[in-house]
C-alpha cells in the first residue's frame, strides 16, 4: 500500500489546477445509462471513484471509450486528452450492481435510478456500513416506491422493478440527500408524467447533472432550488458535457495555501462554489480574491484565528471540507467549535490529528479545537478520503516528518495530491509499495 512522507513547514508558492468533480461527474457517468446514445463528458478526474464507476457501468454493457491516455495535458484543439469519456448504453447487458463494487464506492447506487427507468429493472447491492456512519438508502428506496417502483430487500441486495413503468408523483424528502435527490431526478426524467421533488438537495453537483439532463433532452425546472419539477419524457439523446470544478479540491488546497501560510492561485475553478467556505477562511484571516483564472488564497504572517462552523446542505458549509478546516484551526490562535450535522461519526481524523500534537475534545457531534502554535509529524493513516487529506494538510505546516498511511484513500478523490503540492514547494514523495 502507497504512503505518502512530507517533511513540513514549507510555505506553498505557485499555481494548482483544479480538476473535475468527482461527485458531479459519478452521477452524471451514472446519467448515461439513460439513453441509447453517446454522453461525452469532458474535463473528468483521473481519481479511483471515477475509474470504478467506469467498470460498473461496463458490466452493465456501457460501451466506453476515452479520447486518448494523456493525463489531462491541453490539446491544440482546445481539448484535454484523457479527459474526454465517451458512454454509450446502447443495450444493456445487465442490470445488477455486485457487492465487491458497490462496497468500494457507495455512489454505486446511483445507477438503481436510471436502470430503473430505462430497463424496468435493477439489482444493486445494499451498501452495508461505511467509515462515515450507517449512511443508509431508505431515502431514495421510499421515493423510487412513489413513483411506482416495487423493491425488495433479498440477499443484500436491492431488487427492484417498474412492472408497469414509472409514473411521476410529488416526492417529499424527509431530510437532504444528495445522492437520493440524484437518483430522483434521473428516474423521473423518464418517467411518465410530471414529478415534484420537494426538500431537494441543491448542491452545485446536482445543478450540474440538471443542466446535463436538460441537455438530454429531460424537462427540468427549479434546478438549485430545493423544489424540483421534471416532466418525463419518453427518451433521452445523447449529449456533450464539461464537468464542473471540484468545489472540494478547490477548497482543500485553499486550506494548503493558508496552513502553510503560502500564496497560491488555484486556477480552473470559481469562488462562486465555495463561497461558505471562503467566508470561513476569511473569518480565520485568510485572504482569498477572485482571479481571472480561478482563486488566490493568502496567508501572510500571523496565525489563523480559530472560528466555529457548523456543517449543513448546500449552501451551507460542507461536510466534506469539515475535516480540513479542522486541521487548519488545530494551529490557529484561540478556540473553534466545529459542529457536523450531516453525518455521524465522522470525527475520525480527530485522534490521529492528536496524536501530531493538536488539542481536540469531541462531544458527540461537536469536536471542540483549542489551537497550539505547531504540530508534530507522526506516522498517520485514516479510514475515508477526507479524513485522510485532513492528515495531509496537518503534515503539510507540522514539524519534523509525516507519513500518511493507506494513501488509496486519498486516491479515490484527489488526483496526483503530492504532485501538485510539491510543484508548489512542498517536500512531499509518494513511497510505493
Ligand atoms: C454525497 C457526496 C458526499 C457528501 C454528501 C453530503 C457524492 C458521490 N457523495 O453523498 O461526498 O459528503 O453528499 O454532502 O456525491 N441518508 C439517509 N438515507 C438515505 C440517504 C441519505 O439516512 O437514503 C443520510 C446519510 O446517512 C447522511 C445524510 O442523509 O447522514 C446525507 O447523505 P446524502 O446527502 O445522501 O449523501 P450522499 O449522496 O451519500
Amino acid at each position: 500500500m502507497d504512503r505518502i512522507r512530507i517533511r513540513g513547514g514549507r510555505p506553498l508558492n505557485g499555481a494548482i489546477r483544479i480538476g473535475g468533480a468527482k461527485n458531479a461527474a459519478l452521477p452524471l457517468m451514472a446519467a448515461s445509462l439513460l439513453t441509447d446514445e453517446t454522453l461525452a463528458l469532458g474535463n473528468l478526474p483521473h481519481v479511483a471513484d471515477i475509474a470504478t464507476m467506469g467498470e460498473l457501468l461496463v458490466q452493465l454493457g456501457v460501451g466506453v471509450s476515452m479520447n486518448g491516455a494523456g493525463d489531462g495535458a491541453p490539446l491544440a484543439n482546445g481539448g484535454n486528452e484523457g479527459r474526454v469519456l465517451g458512454l454509450t448504453a446502447e443495450a444493456l447487458a445487465n442490470r445488477t450492481a455486485p457487492y465487491d463494487l458497490v462496497r468500494k464506492m457507495r455512489a454505486s447506487v446511483l445507477v438503481l435510478g436510471p436502470l430503473l427507468a430505462r430497463a424496468g429493472r435493477a439489482r444493486v447491492s445494499l451498501p452495508g456500513g461505511c467509515a462515515i456512519g450507517p449512511r443508509p438508502v431508505d431515502i431514495h428506496l421510499r421515493a423510487l416506491e412513489q413513483l411506482g417502483a416495487e423493491i425488495d430487500l433479498r440477499d443484500g441486495y436491492i431488487e427492484a422493478s417498474a412492472p408497469n413503468g414509472l409514473h411521476g408523483a410529488q416526492i417529499a424528502f424527509p431530510s437532504v440527500s444528495v445522492g437520493a435527490t440524484e437518483n430522483l431526478m434521473m428516474a423521473a426524467s423518464l418517467a411518465v408524467g410530471e414529478t415534484t421533488l420537494t426538500n431537494a438537495a441543491r448542491e452545485p453537483e446536482i445543478q450540474d447533472l440538471g443542466k446535463c439532463l436538460s441537455a438530454m433532452g429531460a424537462r427540468i425546472e427549479g434546478i438549485g432550488t430545493d423544489t424540483i419539477r421534471v416532466a418525463g419524457v419518453a427518451r433521452l439523446r445523447g449529449a456533450e458535457h464539461q464537468v464542473l470544478p471540484d468545489r472540494i479540491e478547490t477548497g482543500t488546497y485553499a486550506v494548503a495555501a493558508a496552513i502553510t501560510g503560502g500564496d497560491v492561485e488555484l486556477v480552473e475553478t470559481e469562488m462562486g462554489l465555495i463561497e461558505a467556505v471562503a467566508e470561513k477562511l476569511h473569518d480565520a484571516g485568510v485572504e482569498m480574491t477572485p482571479t481571472a483564472r480561478g482563486v488566490r488564497v493568502r496567508r501572510a504572517g500571523n496565525r489563523v484565528s480559530g472560528i466555529d462552523l457548523v456543517t449543513e446542505p448546500y449552501p451551507g458549509y460542507p461536510t466534506d471540507m469539515q475535516a480540513q478546516m479542522m486541521a487548519l484551526m488545530a494551529i490557529a490562535e484561540g478556540a473553534s467549535l466545529i459542529t457536523e450535522t450531516i453525518f455521524e461519526n465522522r470525527f475520525m481524523h480527530v485522534p490521529e490529528l492528536s496524536r501530531m500534537g493538536a488539542n481536540i475534545t469531541v462531544h458527540g457531534g461537536s469536536a471542540m479545537v483549542r489551537g497550539v502554535p505547531v504540530l508534530t509529524g507522526a506516522p498517520v493513516m485514516a479510514t475515508d478520503l477526507r479524513a485522510s487529506v485532513s492528515l495531509l494538510l496537518a503534515g503539510l505546516a507540522a514539524r519534523d516528518e509525516t507519513v500518511v498511511n493507506r494513501v488509496y484513500h486519498l486516491d479515490r478523490g484527489y488526483e496526483r495530491v503530492e504532485e501538485k503540492l510539491a510543484a508548489c514547494g512542498a517536500d512531499i514523495e509518494r513511497i510505493r509499495g
